[in-house]
């Protein structure tokens, strides 16, 4: 298994919105185990395939709480009850934001050999499925904050990474 580079923002992946996976070769295997490690190297809770610059609509999940999950290309299809979350993403080293999202959820998705499953999940789980989803979308968890507050996180963001540019806002 192979620790793979997580891209973080502003890398331009980040905003690409991912192709269906159609292929449930030996690749994809291989691609879940890689993700899997890397979310562990990394100490995550999720990882989404467009992090490391993949742009298949493919995610992993780990709470530290039952089954560790590789979603294929899902789809969030029910949310209900709106909380609010802290988030962290492995793309956006050292800043937490609290994010609006919902406490339950369905998710249809697919197995890694091509299975149609259906998922409820709750609580952290569904905050992290919905995050990788947002990411299979380019989309990145400020952009579900006020304009105001998401100058603030990537301000704070550029300011602890001085490296990056913004190039977004
Ligand atoms: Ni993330």
């Amino acid at each position: 298994m192979t620790i793979l580079n997580v891209l973080t923002w502003p890398d331009p992946f980040l905003r690409q919105t991912a192709k269906p996976v159609t292929d449930f070769g030996p690749e994809l295997k291989t691609l879940i185990d890689d993700l899997f490690e890397t979310l562990y190297a990394q100490k995550g809770a999720g990882l989404a395939a467009p992090q490391v610059g993949i742009l298949q609509r493919l995610c992993v999940v780990d709470i530290r709480q039952g089954e560790p999950l590789a979603l294929v290309n899902p789809r969030i299809v029910a949310q209900d009850e709106e909380i609010e979350w802290t988030e962290g993403c492995l793309s956006l080293p050292g800043v937490r934001a609290k994010v609006p999202r919902f406490n339950n959820i369905t998710v249809e998705y697919q197995t890694p050999f091509g299975d149609t499953q259906t998922l409820l999940a709750h609580e952290l789980l569904a905050v992290c499925i919905a995050h990788e989803c947002d990411h299979l979308d380019g989309r990145l968890y400020f952009d579900r904050l006020g304009s105001l507050e998401a100058r603030a996180l990537l301000n704070n963001y550029f300011d602890l990474n001085p490296a990056k540019t913004n190039e977004d806002l």
